[in-house]
């Protein structure tokens, strides 16, 4: 496992935590957090003994966004040369649900790296913006493209353009977040949201989470018969067997992920 302790991770049964760890500078993205973040990420999700993944930061700050003293200086070709960004979009490919668990800041890049995973608990204190117009710029790690999708244009345009930033109750009124729960509560309700997810059938949930995303990506009939295709596979599986079985016989299945 890549170890700068940038990213502190902790197993417990079928669920990894993955912490981000640079408090001092409210756990800012720099490239070197970026590049730890995705390969523990990616190497986690070839580890058949998990389920399911928790993103958290701290309770101050799940992140506020992409490191602006790191790129400060750089030049369109430096951004383009170095794929600044490139390290975001690892995280789409990893088949395991992830939960970003988030208290406190989620600016920019930060808010744009919960939104690139599949479920966010809230904190009630935590903060969703994209400030990026404060500093000449604008979101470059899917913010205009994922929070559209989930806040539709008017909240969006109004984030974007004019650094309008949501509370915990507004991101979840406009459906950028899943659930919001008391602060002091936020790690313990969402890993055990994590745990009920990790101890479901583990080809169903990747390939119901796939198909999930293509909604965000695809044409309606072309994601419908990916659908299709992946619902026919998964009878291939002997948890198809098993989960359909156990319901006849007025049994828990016991899923063995093959
Ligand atoms: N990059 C680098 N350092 C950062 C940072 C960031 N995004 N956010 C905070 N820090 C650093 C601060 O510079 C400060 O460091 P020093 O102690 O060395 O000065 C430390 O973290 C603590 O921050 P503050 O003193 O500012 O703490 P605060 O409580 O007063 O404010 C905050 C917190 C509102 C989050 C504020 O730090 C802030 O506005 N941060 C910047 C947010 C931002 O603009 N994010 C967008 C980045 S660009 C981007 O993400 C592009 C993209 O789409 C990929």
């Amino acid at each position: 496992m890549p170890k700068n302790d940038l990213v502190l991770v902790e197993i417990k049964d079928r669920v990894a935590l993955l912490t981000l760890n640079r408090p001092e500078a409210m756990n800012a993205l720099n490239s070197a957090l970026m590049l730890e973040l995705m390969d523990t990420l990616e190497e986690l999700d070839r580890d058949d003994s998990l389920g399911c993944f928790v993103l958290t930061g701290s309770a101050k700050a799940f992140a506020a966004g992409a490191d602006i003293k790191e790129m400060a200086e750089a030049s369109s070709i430096d951004m383009l040369l170095k794929d600044h960004i490139g390290p975001f979009d690892r995280i789409t490919r990893i088949g395991k649900p992830i939960i970003a668990a988030v208290s406190g800041w989620c600016l920019g890049g930060g808010n744009e790296l919960a939104m690139s995973c599949d479920m966010i608990l809230a904190a009630e204190g935590a903060k969703f913006g994209q400030p990026e117009i404060n500093l000449g710029v604008m979101p470059g790690a899917g913010g205009t493209q994922r929070l559209t999708r989930a806040v539709g244009k008017a909240i969006a345009m109004e984030m974007v353009l004019n650094n309008r930033t949501l509370s915990a109750a507004e991101a979840l009124q406009y459906g950028l977040v899943n659930k919001v729960v008391p602060d002091e509560r936020y790690m313990e309700d969402a890993l055990a949201l994590a745990a009920e997810i990790a101890a479901r059938a583990p080809l169903a949930l990747r390939m119901g989470k796939q198909a999930v995303n293509r909604a965000l990506e695809t044409h309606l009939a072309d994601g419908i018969a990916e659908e299709r295709h992946a619902f026919y596979f998964l009878f291939s599986s002997e948890d198809q067997k098993e989960g359909m079985r156990a319901f006849s016989e007025k049994r828990k299945p016991d899923w063995k992920g093959k």
